[in-house]
């Protein structure tokens, strides 16, 4: 078999089988298939699509492509959660302490930025030392013993969605519903989540940009898990406008804190304790989603989710004063409001336009060897529904330069609309696959 033909294959819109796709995906993760075959390969998919068999095909495969945990024996059951890439999306750094803090062990295998979305890994390795490098058994000590554990593809877990991840980011190849169920789905079951919640955006700042899109993304991901033996619910949430306050690596862990410790912007706080939730329910913490709710809230204000993250941090060489002390974080060279040119109701704050800017601003990569700058970001103020006085703060920049400010300032601005009429707030959920 020649990874050539196989691209031909695709390419010519026809059907690839279980042996075609696995020689692929095998070759990809022991780097004997270059990156410009897996790229062009990747826009081949992108382009023609998948059947719901390749599709599975292709979960399986990038699973298979290292070890497959089972954690039985290991912890009573693991839940999971993973979210499809949003604006603002910080909601790992809360929900998982948070479930972990109520005795249900989360083991999480997270991704780094995609397109105009952000990454937990890149979020959370703005906590100096943390590592997110771990061998397999690492993450089964770890999950065993601290009931938390959050860790990147490894050599040992799904390497081939490492590769063909870092590839998709800066080769326009993300937008693709068989890529992304793959790429989610095969690091949930190779991290070994019994339970899995998913976290599917819907909106100008996700990769679905309609509600069709995102059930048949939801309905696939949910039929994948179905057949590898899972319990999947697939949330379908807002992403026309950022989530919470906060866009940019550092800037997002400080306001992960702050929800942690009960004073994080209502929606983000919402949104955790509605996933933290559905985890508990699967995780068969909580009879529904009201006791579970109560769970979840009470994790907040003891204080015990705040203390599962910072276990988190040091157990993985992060420095916790960091998480104690967040005003140590680095601060970007140039922080200022911009004021609103404009009195009314905002119609419009895009996620879109705030998720690209926040990548140009360097909080992203452009090429996959980039380095990321954790300092660098935005702070929203306001959010769609809410009324703003002409020279009112719209937003806070942090950008390493007032040239990256001043582009910033023009292009975020192009995404906010004022009306002279109420408009109704944006719903955080809008239903429930299972
Ligand atoms: N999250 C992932 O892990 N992969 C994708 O393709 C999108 C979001």
């Amino acid at each position: 078999m020649r990874a050539v033909d196989i691209i031909i294959k695709k390419r010519d819109k026809h059907e690839l089988t279980a042996e075609e796709i696995k020689f692929f995906v095998n070759g990809m993760a022991r780097n004997e298939i270059p990156d410009y075959q897996v790229s062009a390969w990747a826009m081949a998919v992108l382009l023609n699509g998948m059947t719901d068999q390749e599709t599975t095909d292709l979960t399986l495969a990038i699973a298979n492509s290292g070890e497959v945990l089972d954690l039985t024996g290991i912890v009573p059951i693991e839940v999971d959660k993973h979210s499809t890439g949003g604006v603002g999306d910080k909601t790992t750094l809360v929900a998982e302490p948070l479930v972990a803090s109520c005795g249900l062990p989360v083991g999480k295998m997270s991704g780094r930025g995609l397109g105009f979305t952000g990454g937990t890994l890149d979020k959370i390795e703005s906590i100096p030392g943390f590592n997110v490098n771990l061998t397999q058994n690492e993450f089964i000590r770890l999950l065993k013993y601290e009931g938390l554990v959050l860790a990147g593809q490894s050599g040992d877990l799904a390497p081939a969605d490492g590769k063909l991840y870092a590839l998709r980011d800066v080769t326009g190849t993300v937008q693709s519903i068989p890529l992304i169920a793959s790429s989610v789905m095969s690091k949930k079951i190779a991290g070994g989540a019994r339970g899995i919640v998913l976290d599917v955006k819907v909106g100008t700042g996700a990769f679905m940009k309609n509600l069709e899109e995102a059930r048949q993304l939801s309905r696939l991901m949910v039929a994948i898990g179905k057949l590898s033996n899972r319990r999947v619910v697939a949330l379908l949430s807002d992403m026309n406008q950022p989530l919470g306050k906060a866009v940019g690596n550092s800037l997002e862990v400080k306001e992960a804190i702050d929800t942690l410790k009960g004073v994080g912007p209502a929606d983000f706080t919402e949104h955790c304790l509605t996933v933290a939730s559905h985890m508990l329910v699967l995780g068969e913490k909580a009879g529904d989603l009201d006791a579970a709710r109560i769970i979840a809230e009470n994790a907040i204000r003891s204080g015990a989710g705040f203390e599962q993250f910072r276990k988190l941090v040091k157990n993985q060489g992060g420095d916790v004063s960091y998480v104690d002390h967040p005003e140590k974080f680095p601060v970007a060279p140039v922080v200022r409001d911009v004021l609103s040119p404009e009195s009314g109701y905002l119609s419009r704050v895009d996620a879109l336009t705030i998720g690209e800017t926040s990548v140009e601003m360097g909080a992203g990569r452009a090429k996959k060897e980039d380095l990321i700058d954790h300092s660098v970001g935005i702070i929203v103020h306001q959010k769609v529904g809410d009324f703003v006085e002409k020279g009112q703060p719209l937003f806070t920049l942090h950008a390493k330069d007032e040239i990256s400010f001043e582009t910033a300032r023009q292009r975020i601005l192009s995404g906010y609309a004022w009306s002279s009429s109420k408009c109704e707030p944006l719903p955080l959920f809008y239903e429930v696959i299972q």
